[in-house]
């Protein structure tokens, strides 16, 4: 059985260790720094899963040392670790013993929704990053592909949502929200992060490099909130300008919209608004504090 190991006990990290089922599954739950060479050869995973990092966006900009240090220099420390560790036992990319990385980083690498020419971001954009917590996403993407692009997966999902009743669950930021922009958006569900994890992890060939990770088609925080209400989780949304937004939400947060034709073909994502349905029923069922509807 393919032995995984997950870093990172947050969003990502727990919806990883529910979905993934198949899978010899163990977890790390120290540092990143502490996955050492000796505890990489006594685990001897056939991938490592690094979704750990600092993702509150306030936080990292007045923790800026300890942002750099979590989401990019603990990762290409790891990724130099485990090549060092491919070396020395002789496993290279396709032979027995190999591990491979696969490394968490994230859409909002781009401040769009769509780039100057109106079109979604591809994963061999440059990026745009509007906050030090982008900066650290995609200086992280940069050096890691620098040391060697083939031993390694980068996965960019976007606004992560499940139905799980959690403050890190997008949908639930939906519904605290009175108004919500009407922007176009991307967004992933932890479904179509474990099939793509799943996907890259088990593909013999064309697995490395970078995946940007979504469901089908484009949604916008507004039409999320409209579907929460329907469901009786939230009042109905009011409508807010970007720019209104922008005047008051430090870091200014990103609106991105994500394509990647390998992704498409080969992961084949459901359609965003079937996936949203699917998740907002489910979180109806698990959480207590539904608001009633207004009588129509
Ligand atoms: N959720 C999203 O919408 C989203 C979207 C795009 C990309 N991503 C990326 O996906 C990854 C996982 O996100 P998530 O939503 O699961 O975030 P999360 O809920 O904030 O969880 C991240 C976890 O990593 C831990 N962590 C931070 N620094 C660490 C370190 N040096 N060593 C070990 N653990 C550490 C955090 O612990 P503490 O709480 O103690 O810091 C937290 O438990 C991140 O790289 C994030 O940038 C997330």
């Amino acid at each position: 059985m393919t032995k995984l190991l997950i870093i990172g006990r947050g969003q990502i990290g727990q919806a990883l260790a529910n979905e993934l089922t198949g899978f010899d599954l163990h977890t790390w739950p120290h540092d990143l720094d502490d996955l050492s060479t000796e505890a990489l050869d006594v685990i001897a995973p056939d991938a490592i899963v690094n979704a750990a990092g600092k993702t509150h966006l306030t936080w990292c900009e007045e923790n800026a040392r300890e942002a750099v240090r979590c989401n990019l220099e603990a990762p290409v420390r790891l990724y130099t670790r485990i090549r060092d560790h491919n070396k020395l036992i002789g496993a290279f990319p396709g032979s027995p013993r190999h591990t491979r990385y696969i490394h968490f980083s994230s859409g909002c690498v781009w401040d769009g929704p769509y780039t100057d020419e109106g079109k979604p971001f591809t994963p061999d954009m440059p990026p745009s990053p509007a906050c030090l917590y982008s900066w650290t996403k995609s200086a992280a993407d940069a050096m890691l592909m620098d040391l060697d692009p083939t031993q390694l997966a980068i996965l960019r999902p976007r606004q992560v949502y499940s139905a799980t009743d959690s403050p890190r669950n997008t949908l639930m930021k939906l519904m605290a929200y009175p108004k919500l922009v009407d922007t176009p958006n991307s967004v992933s569900s932890v479904a179509i992060i474990a099939r793509t994890v799943e996907h890259v992890v088990n593909s013999a060939a064309d697995w490395n490099g970078i995946w940007n990770v979504y469901d089908e088609g484009v949604t916008t925080p507004f039409e999320i909130g409209e579907m929460l209400a329907r469901t009786g989780l939230r009042a109905e949304p009011q409508r807010i300008e970007k720019s209104e937004l922008d005047r008051f939400h430090t870091p200014r947060r990103v609106d991105t919209v994500l394509y990647d034709e390998r992704f498409e073909a080969q992961v084949k994502p459901n359609n965003v608004l079937v996936e949203l349905e699917r998740a907002i029923s489910a979180l109806s069922k698990n959480i207590s504090t539904a608001v009633t509807p207004p009588l129509p």
